[in-house]
């Protein structure tokens, strides 16, 4: 079983899930990033600020060919209640995902507003079953519970025939 990790990440938290995903399930991890201006703002405040994170891959996704995965993982930092420009932008560009699973996970301070929603409606769209969905605020991500919910429903999806 091939997974395919989709994440957008400006200061390193939603990346920080995605490995840990990887580590315990294995994957390989798509950066995507906009170019977008209020995605370039981020990164440059994120850049610029003590103890975060800044990874530099990622590109504007046209194409992302999930052709040889069996489950697809969606992470998205949530920005003004909503899902970060870069993802949305990367499922348009899904190929070879109709009819396969998708986990999906938001990370945000406090509250994901309607990023979940959102992802599930882009999702559908492209065909696509959305088998588990999680909101990681940084208390859930702290005291880590969630995470290891997330980790587990990915596992239990990858295994299932
Ligand atoms: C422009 C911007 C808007 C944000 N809006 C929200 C929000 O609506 N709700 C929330 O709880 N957190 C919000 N946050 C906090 C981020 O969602 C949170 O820090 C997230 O984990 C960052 O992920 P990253 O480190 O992978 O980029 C916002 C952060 C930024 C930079």
């Amino acid at each position: 079983m091939k997974t395919s990790i989709v994440v957008a990440s400006y200061s390193g938290t939603t990346r920080g899930i995605a490995e840990q995903i990887q580590k315990t399930c294995g994957g390989e991890i798509i950066d995507v990033k906009s170019r977008d201006l209020l995605s370039r703002f981020v990164t440059f405040m994120a850049r610029h600020s003590p103890g975060m994170n800044v990874t530099d891959g990622g590109t504007v996704p046209e194409r992302i060919d999930v052709t040889g995965s069996s489950l697809v993982v969606i992470g998205t930092p949530v920005w003004g209640g909503k899902p970060v420009p870069a993802i949305r932008k990367a499922i348009a560009g899904l190929h070879g995902c109709e009819g396969k699973p998708v986990v999906i996970f938001a990370t945000c301070g406090e509250k994901p507003g309607s990023t979940l929603e959102v992802l599930v409606k882009d999702l559908a769209a492209k065909g696509m079953t959305v088998a588990g969905q999680f909101s990681l605020n940084k208390k859930a991500i702290d005291d880590g519970t969630q995470v290891t919910a997330l980790i587990a429903k990915i596992q239990e999806t990858g295994n299932s025939p």
